[in-house]
């Protein structure tokens, strides 16, 4: 496994020669250090930590402080991976100073190594005075959940030949703007092969096929943590939810009966 230290650099060398570049997401210090131990390049902090475990019912009540403590038990179990830290709905997109303050916040305070960012045009000024600040910026294009209001629903984005042109567009913006990588999120395999042979910095699908120089997923869907549906493009790796159920019920009915714990084995204060 490799040991070196994943930086924006080794990123970039590794579209070059061609190798995949593996991300997940992790929310605290053990499963990031469970990711490092793996050999995962990317450990995103994503906002879906509001979905998978505050219980929001979307991207969009996440706070900048929950992010950041989040981070910081994540970079807690941090070696060698790059830690990319989500900037919350409305923390980059209502001012350049407050973009600033707050990446800065999550690098500074958190440990983060990079920020990630939704959008295209609309935040490429911002994304630019970060990256003006040596901030290093992901971008994410194709279905970004904090529009989700927006965008109607969480379904296949760039199916129509404006909507096609106007990701492709973005993405160039981004490049322009300094970012580092690229995700692309649930728009068409060919749209997003089409987008990694047009921008030098690596792509990061999720649900978009397997053209991208990456592939990254939230860790709790592809370890069956999720509860279903699941969208329809995760693999899943495990089946935790139905094991701990299952280990959760007999401990529980081991309790009841008396069955646990043993008398004669029990511990010696
Ligand atoms: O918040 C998140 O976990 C993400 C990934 C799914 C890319 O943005």
């Amino acid at each position: 496994m490799r040991q070196q230290k994943i930086t924006t650099t080794v990123l970039l060398e590794m579209k070059a020669r061609g190798e995949k570049i593996a991300a997940l997401t992790a929310y605290d210090a053990p499963t990031s250090a469970l990711l490092n131990e793996s050999g995962i390049d990317i450990v995103l902090v994503g906002d879906s930590v509001g979905n998978v475990k505050l219980g929001y019912a979307n991207t969009l009540p996440v706070t900048l402080a929950e992010i950041l403590h989040h981070t910081q038990a994540a970079a807690r179990g941090n070696s060698r991976a790059m830690l990319v830290a989500d900037m919350p709905y409305l923390t980059y997109q209502l001012s350049i100073q407050t973009a600033k303050e707050n990446a800065g916040k999550l690098i500074k305070e958190g440990g983060a190594h990079a920020v990630k960012v939704e959008g295209g045009l609309e935040i490429a000024n911002a994304v630019k005075a970060l990256c003006d600040l040596h901030i290093p910026v992901m971008g994410h294009l194709g279905l970004t959940p904090q529009y989700i209001h927006k965008i109607g629903g969480y379904t296949m984005q760039g199916k129509t030949p404006s909507d096609r042109n106007k990701i492709v567009t973005d993405a160039k913006i981004l490049e322009g703007a300094g970012v580092f990588a690229l995700v692309l999120e649930c728009i068409p395999a060919d749209l997003a092969q089409e987008i990694t042979a047009k921008v030098n910095v690596p792509t990061i699908g999720i649900g978009s096929g397997p053209h991208c120089n990456g592939q990254i997923l939230v860790i709790d869907d592809m370890l069956g943590l999720s509860p279903d549906p699941l969208p329809k493009f995760v693999k899943t790796y495990a089946r935790l939810r139905l094991e701990m159920q299952a280990a959760i019920q007999r401990y529980s009915a081991e309790v009841k009966s008396g069955a646990y714990p043993e008398g004669k084995s029990a511990p010696q204060a």
